[in-house]
């Protein structure tokens, strides 16, 4: 992805340095912080420095493989486990960050020497997030589709580039489509409490130059009954077996008035947001953060420093539900890397298990 004209991955690792773009900091300033320790690149993860699921699982798969760097040969399994544990407590609902995790420590573990290991969870790292990236662009291709000329586009949180390695999901089949000359508009949710669409997915489109405007979360209703909503395309967190979807709060509300107002539905994900041993969204655990993100906002003032505010009266509590869940009974399609899917557990588990072809088996078409 460009940043004023420059190629840039939201992940990378140099050397044994995990570099991260700041999403903190966006849109007001583009930063690359350095993580030298797998202790660092968690506790970025934690605080949402870096956010979204591809992008927190390329990070945690990084923070994996410093850990291997990092333990000691005398005692390489145990250290090794251990800022895994570390990097397992970070944030609870994004299923790529456990699936890349397991993948790094194993390739670690399963080496014959801790020499060998080290290479190997480096080498691990480094695949998960090529993965990462060729799977957003492969979302893209088989999304692209869908989006007719001239479409109206409803995304909510931010689910591009940003967060992935590349591409992104929900955004791929939008970008992929921009790129071919298709005329598609964003409607951007701004995605209170954090305002990841406001701050960072208006940026994202910004900077690729696809038409777009930010509405208010309370005006989504109002945009679906004018009849200015083609349709809605969101990511995932987590997919449980049957298809039930734990996404960025609001996710829910935007599916109920999709369904009410016969306005597709479609959530896009790469096999690896697919949980085969969570068998619905009940089941799915949901990060609770902290009420401040909710009692605050961040932004830049007037004199052009970036500040705090508080918007609540002091004294008033709140509550902060990072995730809620959506009824697979509400998605239109998945789309995935492996072609757009239906929303039932024999095509969710065909796809997982079988690979792309059983999912290119189970087409839908739009509205079905
Ligand atoms: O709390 P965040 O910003 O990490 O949550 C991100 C979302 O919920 C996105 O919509 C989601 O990651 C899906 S796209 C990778």
């Amino acid at each position: 992805m460009l940043v004023n004209g420059k190629a840039y991955r939201t992940v990378w690792m140099e050397g044994g340095t995990v570099k991260l773009i700041d999403q903190r900091l966006l849109p007001h300033r583009f930063e690359v912080v350095s993580l030298a320790r797998s202790r660092d690149t968690a506790k970025a993860i934690k605080d949402m420095v870096v956010r979204g699921a591809g992008a927190i699982g390329a990070a945690a798969g990084y923070a994996a493989a410093q850990g291997a760097l990092e333990a000691p040969y005398h005692d390489f399994g145990g250290a090794v486990d251990r800022a895994a544990e570390e990097i397992r407590a970070t944030r609870p609902t994004a299923h790529d960050l456990f699936v890349a995790l397991e993948r790094v420590r194993e390739a670690a573990l399963r080496a014959p020497t801790p020499a060998a290991g080290r290479q190997a969870a480096v080498a691990m790292g480094n695949r998960l997030a090529d993965e990462n990236a060729r799977a957003g662009e492969r979302i893209g291709e088989v999304g692209a589709p869908l989006l007719r000329d001239g479409m109206r586009v409803l995304t909510h949180c931010n689910a591009g580039w940003l967060a992935f390695v590349d591409w992104g999901s929900a955004l791929a089949p939008v970008y992929w489509a921009h790129q071919r000359g298709r005329r598609v508009s964003v409607d951007v949710t701004e995605t209170r409490p954090r305002s990841q669409g406001a701050k960072l997915t208006a940026w994202e489109l910004g900077q690729a130059g696809v038409p777009h405007t930010i509405i208010a979360d309370t005006a989504a209703g109002s945009c679906f009954q004018r009849g200015e909503i083609d349709c809605v395309i969101v990511g995932a967190d987590r997919i449980a077996a049957n298809g039930d979807v734990a996404n960025k709060i609001g996710t829910y509300t935007l599916a109920v008035l999709a369904k009410q107002h016969g306005v597709p539905f479609y959530v896009a994900a790469p096999r690896s947001t697919f949980d085969l041993v969570t068998p619905d969204g009940s089941r799915i655990p949901i990060e609770e953060r902290s009420e401040d993100e909710v009692l605050y906002v961040w932004g830049r003032t007037a004199d052009g420093s970036v500040a705090k505010v508080r918007v609540a009266p002091e004294g008033s509590p709140a509550k902060n539900p990072a995730f809620d869940r959506t009824p697979a009974a509400l998605v239109t399609a998945f789309i995935t890397d492996g072609g757009v899917l239906k929303p039932d557990p024999a095509a969710i588990s065909r796809f997982v298990l079988g690979g792309a072809s059983a999912a290119l088996g189970s087409p839908v078409s739009r509205g079905d």
